[in-house]
């Protein structure tokens, strides 16, 4: 494993951004099986306000570690919001890929290499369940009824070949973050990784999957709701209309 990790001159330095609201108990280990597998990458925790004390957690983490950093935001504004931020900060860095990785340990730090490695041949690189070798594990059936619908769904009506592009756990190379415009981002919950992925497919980068086994937290509570899947109901039927109408005006000439 360490290999790869040593010959990737194209994408270090590392940022990976993890948002959190509530994840007192997945934090600390996260981050040690994260640097235990890739001891370079740093961190950017980017809390919004948790109750149970996670922002303070992670600046007591952030003070032994140079490798960990904290944005501190005032109230739950929503994993989107949340993922902008900290895009904002290590832009204004010097790092050259941007990860993004939840908390509750769903996403396998020891997974992160082979997605960095697949970096240098490619601009956006998705931590995918739903390519072959990729997996989901622990989740009640319910809840894979709805991340496959929303992938079927955005697929059909965005006409993109991305496979997971719900998926919550990927490495952008900086450029694409600086390319796309961040400020008109307005998804706030979970269709914001719809949202970049459409973004990114139309700017033309280069998009890849690499097979990833996602694991159900077991600690914690996920923060999806209705309000989250009717946004990205929502997004996506209007992206997909305004892509249909670019369609027609192309085919009228105009
Ligand atoms: N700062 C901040 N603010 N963090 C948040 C917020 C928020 O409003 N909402 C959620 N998070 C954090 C959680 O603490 C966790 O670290 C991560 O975002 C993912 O949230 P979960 O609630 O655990 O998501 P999930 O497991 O239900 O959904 C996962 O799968 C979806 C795809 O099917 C995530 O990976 C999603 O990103 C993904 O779209
Ligand atoms: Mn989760």
């Amino acid at each position: 494993m360490a290999e790869g990790t040593q010959h990737r001159e194209q994408v270090d330095p590392v940022l990976v951004i993890i948002p959190t609201y509530n994840e007192r108990e997945n934090l600390t280990p996260l981050l040690q099986r994260l640097h235990a597998t890739l001891p370079q990458v740093h961190v950017l925790v980017v809390d919004d306000g948790s109750p149970d004390g996670t922002g303070e957690l992670a600046d007591k983490l952030a003070a032994a570690d140079d490798r960990v950093h904290v944005l501190h935001r005032t109230e739950k504004a929503g994993l989107g919001a949340a993922y902008i931020a900290g895009f904002r900060w290590g832009l204004a860095r010097d790092y050259r890929t941007l990860v993004e990785m939840d908390a509750d340990g769903s996403h396998a730090p020891e997974d992160l290499p082979r997605i960095l490695d697949a970096l240098e041949g490619a601009d956006l690189v998705i931590g995918s369940r739903y390519v072959p070798g990729g997996a989901v594990v622990n989740w009640p059936l319910s809840r894979q009824f709805i991340s496959r619908g929303a992938n079927l769904y955005s697929r059909l009506a965005l006409g993109m070949g991305v496979n997971d592009n719900t998926a919550g756990f990927r490495a952008y190379r900086r450029e694409v973050l600086e390319k796309l415009a961040l400020d008109e981002v307005a998804s706030t919950g979970y269709c914001f990784q719809i949202d970049l992925t459409w973004r990114t497919v139309q700017q033309g980068f280069e998009v890849v999957e690499v097979p990833i086994t996602f694991t159900d937290r077991e600690v914690g509570e996920s923060k999806m709701s209705g309000a989250i899947m009717g946004e990205a109901a929502l997004k996506v039927a209007q992206w997909g209309l305004q892509r249909r109408l670019g369609q027609l005006r192309r085919l009228l000439g105009r």
